[in-house]
Order: C-alpha cells, then structure tokens, then sequence
C-alpha cells in the first residue's frame, strides 16, 4: 500500500512489532532538486518554497522574509552549521523582500564572500538553503520521532536502515542506535557506517556525502 505522509506520521500509524523492516532514505531527491519551481536549487530561479510536502503551511518564503534577524540567524546557524549566519541574516533582512532562489543566493554570495580557496569550490548559499530546506520540514524533528518509534513498531529480528546525507542527520542516527544498543534493543548490523566507494561516486556524485546504518530489533 502506498501511503503519503512524513516519516513520522508513517511510523507513528503503525501497531507495535508489525513490521519486517523500515529504509529511510533521507534529504531530497535529484528530482526535486532538479524542478526549479520546488525552490531547492539555488542554481535554478524559482520561487523559494522548499516544502518536501506541497501541502505542507511552511515555506521558505515565509521564513526568509517575516523571521526577525536573530531568528533568522539562530536557523542558519543551527540547520545549516555556518559561521557567519548572523552577516548573511542581515543582509536578508536588508534586502527584503526575496521572491526567488537566485535573488536569495545573490544576496547571501555578496555578504558571505569564500575566505579561501576551499571555501571557493562550494556556493557561499550551500549552508543556508540547507539550513532553510531542514527548518521548513522540521527534518531533525521527523527523524528523531522515527528513530523514538522504531524499536515499539518492528518485529523481533526486524531491520532499520537509514541513509542519511549530511552531518547533522548523521550524528542522530549514530546516537540514538548506540543508546539503544545499549538498552538491549537492537543489534548493529554494520560497526561503522557504509559509504560508496570510489566508483560508485564517479557514477553517481550526489552519493558522495551518504551514509548508511542499519540496526536489526533483538
Ligand atoms: C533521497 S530522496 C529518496 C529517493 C528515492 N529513494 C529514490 O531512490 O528515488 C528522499 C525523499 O524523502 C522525502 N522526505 C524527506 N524528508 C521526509 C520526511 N521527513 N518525511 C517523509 N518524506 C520525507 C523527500 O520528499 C524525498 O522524496
């Protein structure tokens, strides 16, 4: 049965020790990047919206144009790791209003310059459309919930495999499977995480940032 809904509401559905196995793939899809009028890319002028879920109230427009500075600052910082969030907050609220994804990325390279030739091969807006994306969704929130109900909706000997994207995610996946580990609910499938290898980067280069954990319900 196919089932639209976030990775919370679909696990939170589900009767205790039901089900065989959970893979969450997490972040968003080459689709969805590619289709401009999604607001993902800031390669490609569409209006910002980010929602994962159309249906969804929240979108980046709302955030980048009515959160005061401070709040505006906190999400970059928080959801997107980057230092100068406060320089790019200000130069958002500067320029308001922003309609679109090119205008956001424009305001963001004039205030947040590369310092240096590492910070030159990645987009200066990378970090905060990341950090816009993670808010709008409340994607740490999903993922935490999953995690939580997990262990209660498996079956004994039932698997979880995440495939997670970028740091943050990450370090909740490895967390909450050690913590339960600990408490006598899952078995690691794999000690460290599987990432791709060499060739599988070549062909796919958006792999490059995955990594998977899998745990099996005791
Ligand atoms: C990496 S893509 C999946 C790609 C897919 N496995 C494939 O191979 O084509 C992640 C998908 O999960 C969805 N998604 C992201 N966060 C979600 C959440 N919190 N709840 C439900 N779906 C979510 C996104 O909309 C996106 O379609």
């Amino acid at each position: 049965t196919l089932q639209h809904g976030s990775f919370a509401e679909l696990v939170n559905d589900q009767r205790p020790a039901t089900i065989d196995g959970i893979l969450a793939d997490l972040g968003m899809s080459s689709l969805q990047l590619q289709d401009a009028a999604r607001g993902f890319s800031f390669q490609a002028e569409g209006a910002l919206d980010m929602r994962m879920n159309p249906q969804a109230e929240l979108t980046a427009e709302q955030v980048v144009n009515h959160f005061d500075e401070r709040e505006l600052a906190d999400v970059i910082y928080e959801f997107g790791d980057e230092r100068r969030s406060r320089r790019i907050a200000r130069a958002i609220v500067r320029s308001r209003p922003i309609r679109t994804t090119v205008q956001l990325a424009e305001v963001i390279a004039v205030a947040a310059r590369p310092m240096n030739q590492a910070e030159r091969r990645i987009h200066p807006a990378t970090k905060t459309f990341q950090a816009l994306r993670i808010f709008v969704n409340r994607e740490l929130d999903d993922l935490r919930t999953l995690l939580n109900a997990a262990p209660q909706v498996l079956k004994p000997g039932g698997r979880l495999v995440i495939i997670s994207f970028h740091s943050l995610e990450d370090r909740i996946v490895k967390d909450a499977f050690r913590e339960r580990v600990k408490q006598g609910h899952y078995r690691l499938l794999v000690k460290k995480p599987v990432t791709p290898g060499e060739e599988e980067i070549d062909r796919n280069p958006r792999s490059r940032s995955a990594k998977l954990r899998a745990a099996e319900r005791v």
